[in-house]
């Protein structure tokens, strides 16, 4: 098991917004949370992310508890965390918002390893390395949060609403890219509100709604579940 969440307990300062939240992921694996705006899925990623402290419970990663232990220690361990929160520096050049993904990495050949990695896979990315950041088009500025929480080496990639703000065909192309990552190795868990786009693209998923999980299992069953149905896609 590469990430285990166990009865997790968290919120915000006293506002206790995750009940008893248990996820389970195995290494290679596509899995999503679903869940209505407001249902805790930014909170349960920040929580993995080492974000914000748990009240209860106990997040393993490669059988290690890394609850609580801080945004950087759990980078180091391993796990990219990217979402729309996390700006990207917009006065700074593609390259250097790449170089700011790896700062948890000394080795420097490791670096100008990931470097030509995230290169290689978002060939738009090195056609404007010298770009300022701030100047890129809302699709190449997602590739590039990808591109930067790709820097560190993760072996768990955690992605906050790819979507958020994107037209339908960036969303696509988002979409693609994550597929590949998959296909090359490469864990995520994904949040997202486009609940149908979601549940077709991963294999496995949790909805969450109210902090509490609800349901989960393979997201092909989740897609035909009455409940999701009705609850998400209005049917
Ligand atoms: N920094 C914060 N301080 C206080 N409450 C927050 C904060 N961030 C989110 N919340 C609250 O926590 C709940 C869950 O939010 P969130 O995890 O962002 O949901 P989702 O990502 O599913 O839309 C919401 O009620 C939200 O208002
Ligand atoms: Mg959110």
């Amino acid at each position: 098991m590469l990430l285990e969440v166990k009865q997790l307990n968290a919120g915000h300062g006293f506002l206790q917004i995750l009940w008893d939240v248990s996820i389970q992921i195995d290494v290679g694996e596509y899995v999503c949370i679903v869940g209505p705006n407001g249902a805790g899925k930014s909170t349960t990623l920040k929580t993995i992310a080492g974000l914000i402290k748990p009240i209860s419970g106990q997040i393993l990663f490669k059988g290690e508890p890394i609850d609580g232990i801080g945004g950087h220690k759990v980078t180091r361990k391993g796990i990219a965390f990217t979402s729309e929160e996390m700006n990207l520096f917009t006065n700074m050049s593609v390259q250097e918002n790449l170089l700011m993904g790896a700062y948890i990495l000394d080795d420097k050949a490791l670096i100008k390893r990931r470097m030509t990695y995230v290169y290689e896979f978002f060939p738009r990315l090195a056609e404007r390395r010298s770009q300022l950041a701030g100047t890129m088009s809302g699709g190449e500025r997602k590739m590039l949060a990808i591109g930067r929480a790709l820097m560190s080496d993760p072996d768990l990639l955690l992605v906050d609403e790819p979507s958020f703000g994107l037209a339908p065909q960036l969303t696509t192309t988002v979409f693609e890219s994550l597929d590949k990552l998959v296909q090359e190795g490469l864990t995520i868990l994904l949040v997202e509100q486009n609940v149908t786009k979601t549940l077709t693209v991963t294999r496995r998923g949790y909805v969450l709604e109210n902090g509490r999980i609800t349901l989960k299992g393979k997201s092909s069953e989740l897609a035909c579940d009455p409940h999701v149905r009705k609850v998400f896609l209005g049917v």
